[in-house]
């Protein structure tokens, strides 16, 4: 079998990620035989490490890579190219390096939550959507809910300078929107807690052994509220938990992971990505993940 086709994923650690599982059934299923994706695990010390790896892309004859946590932003200097999106977001979740050897970044992370809410009957437009934290997920997503039309954005974080800087990147751009902001334990939360849609981007909730969740237990969400975790694993979060007993709606970020991911493959490979495959993949995955 000659597997001339390589891409893979860019991170630290990414022995536990299921993105290779879900890539590698997708190629078979479409009957890419050539293709493969592998994990490239780059340490963040020395730093000069990312800028090797991502130009080393290009020297091993790659023709692609997904990035994450914790490159996506220092990829961004060693790529000859950025898309509208990964430039107005300032991060790369997506390398694709073209027939002349230029490495172009692409951000799909923002489009795969969009595409997640779409398959789930969710459109922005005309939403009020609170976002708990302000790193690099919580931009793209902020990004994304903009250009798709959403007027009505809540940032709120633990430091809350974050959060403006967010609120003043994107305000210019989208100037028919209002981006609040706030602590992360915000009495805008008690004032107004009825948000269409909360979506947490910080990290709590993402070890299955804490128990924490960032959002105030005091205050019940509500039935027409949906709430969203980009935290996949475990997939029933604390605060997902704590939404569906609410009798809100409770979402996993499981699917805006396969969504990101089917706009990765779409760019390398430039055919349409079989999602059915790649969920059960993905959810093979996590099954199997537990168990080691
Ligand atoms: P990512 O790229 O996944 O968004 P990140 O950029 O490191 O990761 O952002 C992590 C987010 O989780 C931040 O909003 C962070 O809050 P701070 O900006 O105050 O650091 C938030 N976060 C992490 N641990 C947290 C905790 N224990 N409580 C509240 N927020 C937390």
């Amino acid at each position: 079998m000659i597997l001339d086709k390589l891409v893979g994923l860019i991170g630290w650690p990414v022995s536990h990620s299921v993105s290779p599982h879900m890539h590698n059934r997708a190629f078979q299923a479409l009957g890419l035989s050539r293709w493969v994706y592998v994990p490239i695990p780059v340490a963040c010390d020395p730093q000069d490490r990312i800028k090797e790896a991502v130009l080393g892309l290009r020297a091993l004859g790659f023709l692609g890579a997904n990035v994450t946590v914790p490159h996506k932003e220092a990829v961004v200097p060693y790529v000859d190219k950025l898309s509208e999106t990964a430039q107005a977001i300032g991060a790369v979740n997506t390398i694709a390096i073209d027939e002349a050897g230029r490495l172009v970044g692409h951000n799909t992370d923002g489009q795969g939550f969009i595409d997640d809410l779409a398959a789930h009957g969710i459109t922005v437009h005309d939403l009020r959507v609170m976002i708990l934290g302000a790193g690099g997920s919580a931009r793209a997503i902020t990004y994304a809910l903009l250009a798709n039309g959403c007027k009505r954005v809540v940032i709120l974080n633990r430091t809350i300078a974050k959060a403006d800087e967010i609120a003043a990147l994107f305000g210019g751009v989208f100037p028919q929107a209002t981006i609040e902001t706030g602590p992360l334990d915000s009495e805008l939360v008690r004032a107004d807690p009825r948000c269409d849609l909360v979506v947490n981007t910080t990290s709590v909730g993402l070890s299955s052994r804490e128990l924490q969740m960032p959002w105030d237990e005091r205050i019940p969400f509500v039935a027409n509220q949906t709430v969203y975790d980009l935290v996949y694993n475990p997939r029933e979060t604390p605060l997902l938990r704590f939404a569906a007993r609410s009798g809100a709606r409770a979402i996993s970020g499981l699917g805006m992971l396969i969504h990101q991911g089917a706009a990765a493959f779409e760019i390398w490979t430039g055919q349409k990505a079989p999602i059915d495959v790649m969920r059960k993949a993905a959810e093979d995955a996590l099954v199997s993940l537990h168990d080691i």
